[in-house]
């Protein structure tokens, strides 16, 4: 299997300084848009096959366009970007590589990758948006997140411990809130689980050690005696 920086390593180069330049790290960085590519390129292949598979590839690897440009700007992810700041930040890296018809399933897909599942969506988004949830299942998520929201409560024990803890990802409250929150992606309940048969084998694999991961905090706090002290909310 060739990859994509094989196969398009200027457009990776390009990619690559627009993180720089901003100096775009933590939890979406360029690891993380390779990583997106990735898992992308794997499930959109095991679907759709490999041309799709190419476009999902790339998708995934300008799929941090939006935070690109909430670094440059000092912006928050409740501020919302130009669609055509977006589209011109994607075909400035895709150049003259592309069809126009390849150059709008892709951008299309970056636009709308944090969208909640749409009936209509292409192949190249449902595999963009299984791919990014799906590496946002993998356990460092808690560390990444941790980073990304280092001005937040860590834990809310109070509202924690013993129940099914419910944040809003807009407003959260805490980080161990939004780690929550990622489990949706793996419930077929609701309207942003993954949807690609290989997404919803990795999704569920890995939102077991979340859960996992939940339960054993309860029981860590428990053994700990702390079950009856007054945490601050
Ligand atoms: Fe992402």
């Amino acid at each position: 299997m060739r990859q994509i920086w094989e196969l398009f390593p200027k457009i990776c180069e390009r990619v690559e300084k627009s993180h720089k330049d901003v100096g775009l790290v933590g939890a979406h960085d360029i690891v993380h848009a390779v990583r997106v590519v990735q898992v992308a390129y794997q499930l959109s292949l095991d679907e759709y096959g490999e041309y799709t598979a190419m476009l999902a590839g790339l998708a995934g690897l300008f799929h941090n366009a939006d935070r690109i440009f909430e670094k440059k700007f000092g912006l928050t992810r409740n501020d919302e970007i130009a669609e055509d700041q977006i589209r011109g930040l994607v075909s400035g890296w895709i150049g003259e590589n592309l069809s126009s018809d390849e150059k709008e399933r892709i951008i299309c897909a970056v636009l709308c990758h944090r969208n909640k599942n749409g009936e209509n969506d292409d192949a190249v988004l449902i595999c963009l948006m299984d791919a990014d949830r799906v590496v946002n299942l993998a356990v460092d998520f808690p560390i990444r997140c941790g980073q990304e929201f280092s001005n937040l409560l860590a834990v809310d024990y109070g509202n924690f411990l013993g129940k099914n803890l419910k944040e809003s990802y807009w407003h959260p409250k805490s980080v161990l809130g939004i780690v929550s929150l990622v489990l949706e992606w793996a419930d077929p309940a609701t309207n942003v689980c993954v949807r690609t048969r290989l997404g919803k084998k990795m999704a569920e694999k890995r939102a077991k050690i979340i859960r996992d991961f939940f339960a054993n905090l309860d029981n860590q706090i428990e053994e700990e005696n702390m079950l009856d002290y007054s945490f601050p909310r």
